[in-house]
């Protein structure tokens, strides 16, 4: 059943079309990764559907229910997560999330187990009586998935929650995450980065200028976007000799050479880094690669994985830009 769906959504402001009939539909228990670049159209699109802005034409369904028709039924079924946290003064975690437990109508003895659970499951448990205005941004952001929580909602829309956090808290939103994914949410999340989310989603969209340009299954986006998977590999000497090897191995694409200081990675002994793409579904496992390099003398210093990045290399793609 689709949980989210739209269809022809169009928004304009004056006459910029931030949506340009956007059909999406999202079934239940997705956790659908909303990927795009600054102004493509992300927040527009959950704010819509968050039921807090109007779209100018088209349609929005959340649960089955109409966005601009049947707001009130939908808001008990959606949790939102803005993109920026308002201040909240002298407020401690705990009174925060009682006060918006209130504003869900939950009150008495079921009011403080809810809000206790939500603590437990967002691992805030320790900063029951911290001021909210003194936590940090990663702390911040799990409050504010806390605080969606508390009236157990279905659908999940979360705009931008893991930017601006340094990459522990990032694991822990992630984390979060996946939890929630586990208790059957149908999760709607925006970014500008996917190989964020191509772990934790099963499906992405990629929108830009309000049009979506892809929308399934993050395998097949990496398939259309022909994205190899490309490795890094540093030796301690003899780098060019690698290169000239790993160039005959069926499967590889390319090989590169390349400074370490380019690539920003820890110089090895002769500065030089092997970049290596293999082909899609190549027949050589580049797990095999350092044990085939060993068996040939040469010694490994690091051996890693470039995350794919497969926002640019759709944009380039449908630029015309590759092939
Ligand atoms: N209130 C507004 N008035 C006028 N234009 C707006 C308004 N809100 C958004 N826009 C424009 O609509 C387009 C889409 O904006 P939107 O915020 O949805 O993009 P986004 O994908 O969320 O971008 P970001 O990654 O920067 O958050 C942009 O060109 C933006 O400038
Ligand atoms: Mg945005």
């Amino acid at each position: 059943m689709a949980m989210i769906e739209t269809i022809n959504l169009t928004k304009r402001y004056g006459d910029l079309v931030a949506l340009d009939n956007l059909n999406l539909t999202i079934n239940e228990g997705t956790c659908y990764g909303f990927i795009g670049p600054n102004g493509a159209g992300k927040t527009t699109t959950i704010k819509i559907l968050a039921t807090l802005l109007k779209p100018t034409s088209g349609q929005a369904n959340v649960a089955g229910l109409t966005v601009g028709y049947q707001n009130r039924e939908i808001r008990p079924r959606i949790g939102y997560v803005p993109d920026f946290m308002g201040a909240y003064e002298d407020m401690v975690v705990q009174e925060y999330l009682e006060f918006f437990a209130s504003a869900y109508n939950i009150t008495g003895e079921s009011r403080r187990k809810v809000v206790l659970d939500v603590l437990e499951l967002t691992d805030l448990t320790y900063k029951a009586t911290a001021e909210v205005n003194g936590l940090s941004r990663g702390m911040q952001q799990r409050l504010s998935i806390a605080r969606v929580l508390l009236h157990d909602p279905k659908v999940l829309l979360m705009d931008e929650p893991a930017s601006g956090l340094d990459p522990r808290a990032r694991i822990e939103i992630r984390e979060l995450l996946k939890e929630l994914r586990r208790m059957g949410k149908t999760i709607l999340i925006s970014s500008h980065i996917l190989h964020e989310l191509a772990e934790l989603c099963n499906e992405v969209g990629i929108i830009e200028r309000g049009k979506l340009l892809f929308s399934g299954e993050v395998s097949e986006a990496i398939r259309r976007a022909k994205v190899g998977r490309t490795f890094h590999i540093m030796l301690m000497d003899r780098t060019r000799e690698a290169a000239e090897v790993l160039t005959k191995l069926p499967g590889v694409r390319k090989v590169t050479l390349r400074n370490a200081e380019e690539k920003e990675l820890a110089s090895t002994g002769d500065g030089l880094v092997i970049e290596l793409t293999f082909e899609d579904g190549s027949t050589t496992a580049p797990s095999d690669v350092p044990s085939l390099l060993i068996n040939s003398g040469f010694r490994i210093n690091g051996f890693g994985e470039e995350p794919v990045n497969l926002e640019t290399a759709f944009m380039r793609l449908t630029q015309g830009v590759v092939q």
